[in-house]
């Protein structure tokens, strides 16, 4: 027999659960076999790119023989818009990847990281891959509890992450939460505030945005991904202290973004009828499905995103109405990966796919599921929803 391996993987990745990326429609397509499939799963913009962010990749087409020069361009259009200097501002292949050059850049051995329950899985992933302590506390009404996570800062806290507006749970901390926590938060922890969602949520008057908080240990970060509708070509980019800039730009790799994600997303940032065409879609979507779904007694966590969550009694139930709606041509998005196997997260749609989703909902109707009663938690098992 051959000897053992030696142990090459450290325990902490060992133990790592991947991100799971919502299942997308051409595999869904192939397993149910359905001719049409309608993806609200990612929490992608459902009318497509920025039509000036295709025209910009067409016009770069013939250069993407010549390595890219570290997003530079796009550093000083985003440093433009946002009254910034180039040296706050960082651009990567997607926020994810800024997230990832953060965990690199600023966290030793002995450091602990610290969030809400059933964060971002995208940011648990990267950050549990570190192998340093990471820990949470529990929401609060589906809403970060600023309070309780300012209380659990220790000695050894180097990190916290909030996402403002947060996934999954749409909701968000307001301007006066955000203030107090910062006040308790000491200069030597970073705060990571991830505003994926910002566009979404700026119109709202209690909303912070933290441009307007340049605090030397908050780095905000964005991204082209949402209301771009450039999720396929990974862009994000992050606004900071430029001391922070400058050593994340020692750690980062050299070469991102790529030149079509750098051409088209400085074209996108120009596209103010595109975001708001997305912004106006967003928010009739979102609008009808929480009427919609709370007429017919789901218990949905109100939202100020491009997505709602919603929350069933158990697992099973959460597990049960996905599995349906699949069949039916619907993919929406469980979050038992995030840790809240309970919850399912809906994308808004066009009104044409909000549609479907709802008809599909409503022609389900031969199981029967327990569910809240309306905005209670009690007697679940009594009350159904027919789905
Ligand atoms: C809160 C949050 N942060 C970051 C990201 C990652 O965005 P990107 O596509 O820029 O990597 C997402 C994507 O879903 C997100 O929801």
């Amino acid at each position: 027999m051959a000897p053992a391996a030696p142990r090459l993987v450290p325990p902490y990745i060992e133990a790592l659960c991947p991100y799971e990326p919502g299942r997308s429609a051409e595999e869904v397509q192939q397993r149910y076999g359905l001719k049409n499939v309608v993806k609200l799963a990612s929490n992608e913009n459902p009318l497509g790119p920025s039509p000036l962010a295709i025209e910009a990749i067409q016009a770069r087409l013939q250069s993407i023989h010549v390595y890219p020069r570290a997003g530079l361009s796009l550093r000083k259009a985003l440093a433009e818009r946002y009254g910034a200097k180039i040296e706050n501002v960082i651009v990567g292949s997607g926020s994810d990847s800024i997230i990832a050059a953060i965990v690199r850049t600023f966290l030793s051995d002995d450091d602990e990281i610290l969030t809400t329950e059933a964060a971002f899985g995208g940011f648990q992933v990267t950050a549990k891959s570190r192998g340093v302590a990471y820990k949470t506390v529990p929401y609060r009404n589906w809403r970060y509890d600023l309070a309780v996570l300012a209380d659990a800062i220790t000695d050894r806290t180097k990190i916290i992450y909030v996402a403002n507006p947060n996934n999954p749970t749409g909701t968000i901390v307001t301007r006066g939460e955000f203030e107090e926590f910062h006040r308790r938060v000491p200069d030597r922890v970073l705060i990571i505030l991830d505003e994926a969602y910002f566009e979404y949520a700026r119109g709202e008057r209690d909303y912070p945005d933290s441009m307007q908080y340049r605090f030397d240990n908050v780095i905000t970060l964005r991204t082209f991904s949402k209301v771009y509708g450039l999720a396929g070509l990974r862009v994000g980019y992050g606004f900071a202290h430029e001391s922070l800039i400058r050593n994340l730009l020692k750690v980062k790799l050299p070469f991102e973004p790529g030149v079509l994600a750098e051409a088209a997303a400085i074209a996108a940032l120009q596209d103010d009828a595109f975001v708001g065409r997305s912004l106006g879609v967003n928010a009739l979507g979102l609008q009808y499905f929480e009427n919609a779904l709370a007429e017919r007694g789901f218990q949905i966590v109100p939202s100020r995103a491009n997505f709602v969550m919603l929350v069933f009694p158990d697992p099973v139930s959460a597990s049960e109405f996905t599995e349906r709606l699949l069949e039916a041509g619907v993919i929406v998005r469980p979050l038992a990966s995030f840790g809240l196997p309970g919850c399912v997260r809906i994308s808004i749609g066009t009104k044409e796919q909000n549609r479907i989703l709802i008809n599909a909902v409503d022609s389900t109707q031969a199981v029967t599921l327990p569910m809240f009663p309306a905005a209670h938690g009690k007697e679940m098992a009594e009350a159904s929803l027919h789905i």
